[in-house]
């Protein structure tokens, strides 16, 4: 038992003003419980008052049991009052945090798109696929002889220069970031057997700095048949029917000289756009021709008894002019807002 103390108006004041004191400061019940065993609980002020009552003269124990009293009752009443206060507060408070908007719109999970560049190869080589031909493909780190000497660019051939290559260390390994889809030409003649009809689609690489119509890493369809009697007809028939599926009826080709060192002769590939935004064009879009019979030799073919033809376009290219994309950053930057646009269809 502790020490007792001397009941007096000014001893129970103090004990009541302290306590008072304390429940007006605590602002939540954590605070409120430590309010409690320190001026409410049996080791408190209060409590020791009372029980010095047992000490006190008889003649004045009614004043002093009155005193007290009145002090512990006023505590406990601003204690209760407290509580009360900080429970409303408290559930009010959980009540907002833990509220379910019933009207809100669910937050939709969001599943990732592909890229529209990989939907419009797939489709490109999708109408081939349709017409019996196969899907090739070839690595993207290529060695320099199907990059360019088995497509009949000679060792200081200006050509080489057309197209500008990264050289991959060491350079005694004759590596290149393959810079054209075309050397899969080659690694189609030299897998399969005779007749071959393949597409390939791919990423190449070029020393571009990305702007809004470069981009050092970009993509290809090449396209290469090599059969019996193969002639400039078929070239054009099967793209035309190629630029109809991926344009509409109304679409066709035009076909321009021009030189690639592969093919002989070669064409410059325009399309007529009969949809392009700005209204029904021709636009070029990459370079064609009949496999130049070096090029069938480096594959052991025998050109007086094959023919080829063979064709490069540029997907990027597609999608702008197909889908009115003006800005290549737009390509690359991988923004999951770009390719949603597409959704799964191009
Ligand atoms: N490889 C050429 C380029 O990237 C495009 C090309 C031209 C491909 C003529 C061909 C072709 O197959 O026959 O510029």
């Amino acid at each position: 038992m502790s020490e007792p103390i001397e009941i007096s108006e000014q001893s129970v004041g103090q004990a009541v003003e302290v306590a008072l004191a304390a429940i007006a400061a605590a602002q939540d019940s954590t605070q409120l419980k430590a309010v409690r065993s320190a001026h409410l609980a049996e080791s408190s002020a209060l409590a020791r008052l009372n029980a010095s009552m047992r000490t006190v003269p008889n003649e004045q124990k009614a004043a002093a049991g009155k005193l007290v009293g009145q002090a512990r009752a006023r505590v406990n009443q601003a204690f209760s009052a407290r509580e009360a206060e900080i429970v409303e507060a408290e559930d009010a408070r959980r009540l907002a945090e833990e509220a379910v908007d019933v009207t809100a719109l669910a937050s939709r999970w969001r599943p990732g798109a592909r890229h529209p560049l990989n939907l419009l190869q797939e489709r490109i080589a999708d109408v081939f696929v349709g017409m019996g031909w196969e899907v090739a493909e070839g690595p993207e780190l290529e060695s320099e002889w199907y990059n360019f000497d088995a497509l009949n660019f000679d060792e200081d051939h200006p050509a080489r220069a057309m197209q500008d290559t990264f050289f991959v260390e060491p350079a005694d390994a004759h590596l290149v970031l393959r810079t054209h889809t075309s050397p899969v030409q080659l690694r189609a003649l030299l897998a399969g057997e005779l007749p071959v009809y393949r597409v390939a689609p791919g990423r190449v690489y070029r020393t571009d700095e990305l702007d809004a119509t470069h981009t050092p890493v970009f993509h290809q369809i090449e396209g290469i048949a090599v059969d019996k009697g193969l002639t400039m007809a078929h070239l054009r028939g099967t793209l035309d029917h190629f630029v109809k599926a991926m344009f509409g009826d109304e679409a066709t080709v035009r076909l321009r000289p021009n030189y690639f060192p592969f093919t002989e002769p070669s064409a410059e590939l325009d399309l007529w756009h009969p949809t392009f935004s700005q209204g029904p064009r021709w636009i070029e879009w990459g370079g064609c021709g009949m496999v130049n019979p070096n090029v069938l030799r480096s594959a052991g073919i025998d050109p007086d008894e094959y023919s080829g033809f063979a064709f490069g376009v540029g997907v990027e290219r597609a999608l702008m002019f197909r889908n009115d994309v003006k800005d290549m950053h737009d390509m690359v930057e991988g923004d999951i807002r770009f390719s949603q646009q597409f959704g799964m269809v191009v």
